[in-house]
């Protein structure tokens, strides 16, 4: 075999805004219900993964996040390749550093496991891919798809362009519980669609997404929420055929809520909306209310607000972001629906 000992592979992957939450997990990484998301365009992590020659036994991995040592990231890392380690041979004779950075700023709260996730799966494979097999381009997003889920359920989404979706759902032809899918034929509507991501809080998070999926075990309302998730999934997935904004507007508020409420009564309850997301929240409805915009709000597992609206009502959308939530603009992150990850050498 050649020896690839010193060869570096870099990698830039996107993180994806759920429209339909992934909230609860079972076994290795796989979710209680179908989710579907939206693949960014700006929010990214870029990955160099340089391979070494092996000098002994276990895991041999360094990881910097921004030319620093990561620690607490680099024992998640090595965590994922020993708990999959029959995904990788590579790690029988290679030893790793990896160098990686995220094109969205430090201090907005918003770092995010999927693109990192993303973009190690993919260098990772790749560099495999290199040495043993090819893998068509289709199998090896499918492939690297799968082992970013082992790392960060949600990663999975980000290997495609534009929606996808990932976990079985009887509607959705080749869906699986092991890797997600993109959702091709997307009507014109929902082509072009821009995500400003509102910093209502830049600290990190106080509950990590793995706890909150982890109290999902014992909820009151688990199985509901399965099950409407799942008719979620085939709502969303319709609307992105027939371009009905009413609908999608009202599913991807509903599942927000959805997502918050069921950490409001869990066992454990917590809270991570603050007041500054009630606030935009309202603005949001009232201003679709009174100019009929299809503009519409989305929270992850923080109290960030998400503003999602096409392209073509970007001036206006603009506007009323001046009038009525931040005057100079500082403190939104402006992001729209993206291409997937790309291969940077
Ligand atoms: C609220 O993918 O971060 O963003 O699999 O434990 O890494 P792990 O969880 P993660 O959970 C994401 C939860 C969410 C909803 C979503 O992205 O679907």
């Amino acid at each position: 075999m050649a020896d690839h000992s010193n060869q570096k592979i870099t990698w830039r992957c996107p993180s994806n805004i759920a429209i339909v939450k992934y909230w609860g997990k079972t076994g290795n990484q796989i979710p209680c219900n179908p989710s579907v998301s939206m693949t960014l365009s700006e929010a990214c992590t870029e990955v160099e993964l340089e391979l070494m020659e092996k000098k002994s036994e276990g895991i041999e991995l360094e990881y910097f996040f921004e030319g620093e040592k990561n620690e607490a990231f680099q024992n998640r890392v090595i965590k994922y390749l020993e708990t999959n380690s029959a995904h990788f041979p590579l790690l029988e004779k290679h030893s790793f550093r990896i160098n990686s950075h995220n094109t969205f700023p430090h201090s907005t709260g918003i770092a995010s496991s999927a693109s990192a996730f993303g973009a190690i799966a993919l260098s990772l494979l790749d560099a495999e891919n290199k040495i043993d097999r090819i893998h068509d381009k289709e199998t090896f997003y499918t492939k690297a798809s799968e082992l970013a889920r082992l790392g960060s359920g949600s990663a999975c989404r980000s290997m495609f362009g534009g929606f996808a979706s990932w976990g079985q759902h009887p509607a959705i032809d080749h869906s699986s519980d092991l890797y997600a899918t993109p959702v091709k034929g997307v009507h014109e509507n929902f082509q072009q669609m821009m995500d400003a991501i509102l910093i209502v809080d830049n600290q990190p998070k106080k509950v990590s997404s793995s706890l909150g999926h982890s109290l999902m075990n014992d909820h009151p309302y688990a199985q509901n929420r399965f099950e409407q998730a799942k008719e979620n999934t085939a709502g969303i997935i319709k609307t992105l055929y027939n371009g009905d904004y009413e609908e999608f507007i009202q599913i991807a508020e509903s599942e927000a809520l959805a997502l918050h409420a069921m950490m409001m009564t869990s066992k454990n309850y917590y809270l991570l909306m603050k007041p500054g997301t009630i606030h935009a929240i309202e603005k949001i409805t009232n201003f679709r209310t009174s100019t009929n915009i299809p503009v519409c709000f989305t929270l992850d597992a923080g109290p960030n607000v998400h503003i999602l609206y096409p392209q073509k009502y970007k001036e206006e959308v603009s506007d009323f972001l001046k009038n009525e939530l931040k005057t100079d603009l500082s403190g939104i992150i402006f992001d729209k629906i993206g291409q997937g990850p790309e291969k940077q050498n």
